[in-house]
């Protein structure tokens, strides 16, 4: 992959409108991060073959072989979305971008065939002038079954193994930056529309869940998302109650 092999016929304004290519570094999330400073980065991508130090959401860390992934990050310096409407655009946009009828598991888990082909990782950093995100998204693209580790292989999959073809990473790239582009306008301007597209990618809506959130578990059916307060959640011992992604997470389907 290369930023050329990646900007050709791209046609958005502002996401992606630099792009920038290495071949290792620790992660995206942090080279992104030291872009930010600047409020001219805006919509600049960095991509990554490989990641030394890649994260994951909470306490994970996010783990592919050279040239096995598309690894990338957005730098946002002029985002007015909240972060739990971010959250669900970046993850409407990311499934948008792969397609294959790609669906969502909350907060931006992207799933093909009931199986994690794609994360999110939305960060934010305050500068003195601004405050930027940066937007990471890790896609799981040449993986064979035999990749994944043991644990692994019911719970992840490839674009590879659903597709039965070979995704091109560059092309991938570009659908990507573009679907990022048209969602996040589309959310600023009505954070309704993004939220509907959620719900209907959404593999969970009026399913059973258990969320985990401050050391306590919260069993219940999902009734949708809310823009600023996350997860809404009927509990199975009465009441409703909102979830937001940055301090909970999902502890098991039942
Ligand atoms: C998750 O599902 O836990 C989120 C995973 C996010 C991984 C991507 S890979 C590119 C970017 N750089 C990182 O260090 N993390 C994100």
């Amino acid at each position: 992959m290369d930023a050329d092999a990646i900007r050709a016929g791209l046609h958005t304004t502002a996401i992606g409108s630099q792009v920038v290519v290495f071949e290792s570094i620790a992660s995206t999330n942090s080279v992104a991060a030291e872009y930010a400073i600047s409020p001219d980065h805006h919509g600049l991508a960095v991509f990554a073959e490989y990641q030394t130090a890649g994260r994951g959401r909470g306490k994970n860390r996010w783990i592919s072989a050279k040239g096995d992934s598309l690894l990338g990050s957005i730098v946002l310096t002029r985002c007015s979305l909240r972060p739990e409407l971010l959250s669900l655009t970046v993850a409407v946009a990311t499934a948008e971008a792969i397609g294959l009828a790609a669906r969502i598991k909350w907060p931006n888990d992207v799933l093909l065939s009931g199986k994690k082909v794609a994360g999110v990782l939305v960060e934010s950093k305050a500068f003195d002038s601004h405050t930027a995100y940066v937007v990471g998204i890790g896609i799981n693209c040449h993986q064979k079954a035999a990749d994944f580790p043991e644990v692994l292989l019911s719970k992840a999959t490839s674009i590879d193994l659903e597709a039965g073809t070979v995704v091109e990473r560059s092309m991938l790239a570009r659908r990507l930056l573009t679907s990022l582009e048209g969602w996040l306008d589309m959310a600023g301007q009505d954070p309704g529309c993004a939220v509907d597209r959620w719900l209907q990618l959404s593999i969970q809506l009026g399913h059973r869940l258990t969320v985990v959130y401050g050391g306590g578990r919260f069993s219940g059916t999902c009734l949708g998302v809310d823009p600023q307060l996350g997860l809404i959640l009927q509990l199975d011992c009465g009441g409703v109650r909102m979830f937001d992604a940055a301090q909970s997470y999902i502890a098991k389907e039942s």
